[in-house]
């Protein structure tokens, strides 16, 4: 059996996980910064890493206690070492590297996307794999949606991941949070849009769903985004064209506010559906098996449905993980490094944080 313990400090979840055999996860403990970035409408790096400096060992003590484990359990120990705010990965790579060296156990750095892509291969001990997937999932086509990232990915192998496209401007996240924020809605957005587009009229506006080149796997955001703020503040007047907008969004009812909601959630869920059904139709393409789906917006209720009917409608096996793997979490770490472990692919105490993706 092997007992992996995974730390993730990437952004502004401070997070420790116990996996056995890269699986079944024992304890996944997570202490959220939320409520320290909200007044600022977005995540604040040097917030961040304070933060996670304070919160590590609460947060590692909690996990090995859930787990039932003790440190000297631990067969390795795994970090998520990029991409990421530099200030808050070397909070993580720092405890582990300190960890790993004391306990004298290997250090394992994970790439976070990769593990997004993982994590719908995870489950909890007892719950026998409720939509959990195994190692025949592969090829899969992989998307991470999340506040920093809108890619697509073939995944031939837990361990060997390419990515085929992602967006050129905002991520998907970016543009929930920015949406709701011009609604007047706390950060983060996504939860908040979801939740008030379910009582909206998702034709009330038609917004743009950007298709970039014939073939392009790659997204983009920031039309949509654009178009939702001159939707709720009105086209801003003024020779520059940066004058000042007729209206705030205190001005819509209700209603008016859900509408743009819905079709901003439509547009967006388009898109992504567009650029999956293209990269699984494109020249060269494998037999797919399933599609795997990580990051905090694999959270949302309409992405989900659509992704659902996307597979069924493809004969594809769906991996969404449940919520608590969807979101930054060190589960996720902590499985795929098992994978790395047994690849050979061990670190050590020179292992860096790495702020920009690996490709
Ligand atoms: O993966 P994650 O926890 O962190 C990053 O690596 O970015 O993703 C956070 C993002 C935020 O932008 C948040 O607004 C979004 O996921 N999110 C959602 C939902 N829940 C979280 N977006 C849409 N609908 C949701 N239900
Ligand atoms: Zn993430």
């Amino acid at each position: 059996m092997s007992l992996i313990l995974g730390i993730e400090t990437s952004c502004d979840e401070t997070a420790c996980a116990v996996v056995e055999n890269g699986v079944l996860v024992r304890s996944n403990v997570v202490a959220s910064q939320h409520d320290l970035h909200a007044e600022y409408g977005g995540v604040v790096p040097e917030i961040a890493s304070r933060a996670h400096v304070e919160r590590i060992p609460p947060v590692l003590r909690a996990a090995l206690r859930e787990a039932g484990a003790t440190l000297a359990d631990l067969d390795a120990v795994a970090v998520g070492h990029r991409p990421g705010l530099i200030g808050s990965l070397l909070v993580g790579v720092g405890a582990a590297k300190a960890l790993a060296w004391s306990l004298g156990r290997p250090i394992v750095g994970v790439d976070h996307i990769e593990a997004h892509l993982y994590s719908p291969l995870l489950r909890r001990p007892g719950e026998a794999g409720a939509g959990a997937l195994d190692e025949g999932a592969y090829p899969a086509l992989g998307l991470v949606v999340s506040g920093g990232h809108t890619s697509i990915y073939r995944c031939d192998a837990p361990t060997s991941v390419t990515r085929l496209g992602s967006t050129i401007d905002d991520a998907i996240g970016e543009a929930f949070d920015k949406a709701a924020m011009i609604l007047g809605l706390g950060h983060p957005g996504g939860p908040a849009i979801d939740a008030l587009a379910r009582r909206g009229d998702d034709r009330a506006h038609d917004f743009p769903i950007s298709r970039l080149a014939p073939g392009s796997l790659d997204f983009s955001f920031s039309g949509l985004k654009t178009a939702v703020l001159y939707a709720v503040r009105g086209v801003p007047t003024g020779a520059s064209g940066v004058g000042a907008f007729a209206r705030g969004h205190e001005a819509l009812s209700g209603a008016e506010k859900a509408g743009v909601a819905a079709s901003f959630q439509r547009a967006a869920c388009a898109a992504v559906v567009l650029k999956l059904e293209r990269a699984l139709d494109a020249p060269g393409a494998p037999a797919w098996r399933s599609l795997l789906v990580g990051g905090g917006v694999s959270a949302n209720t309409r992405l989900r449905a659509e992704l659902a009917a996307l597979a069924s409608r493809r004969g594809l096996a769906l991996g969404v993980p449940p919520m608590e793997f969807c979101m930054d979490n060190a589960a996720m770490i902590a499985g795929l490094a098992h994978h790395r472990l047994a690849a050979g692919a061990v670190d050590d105490l020179s292992l860096q944080a790495e702020p920009t993706p690996a490709r």
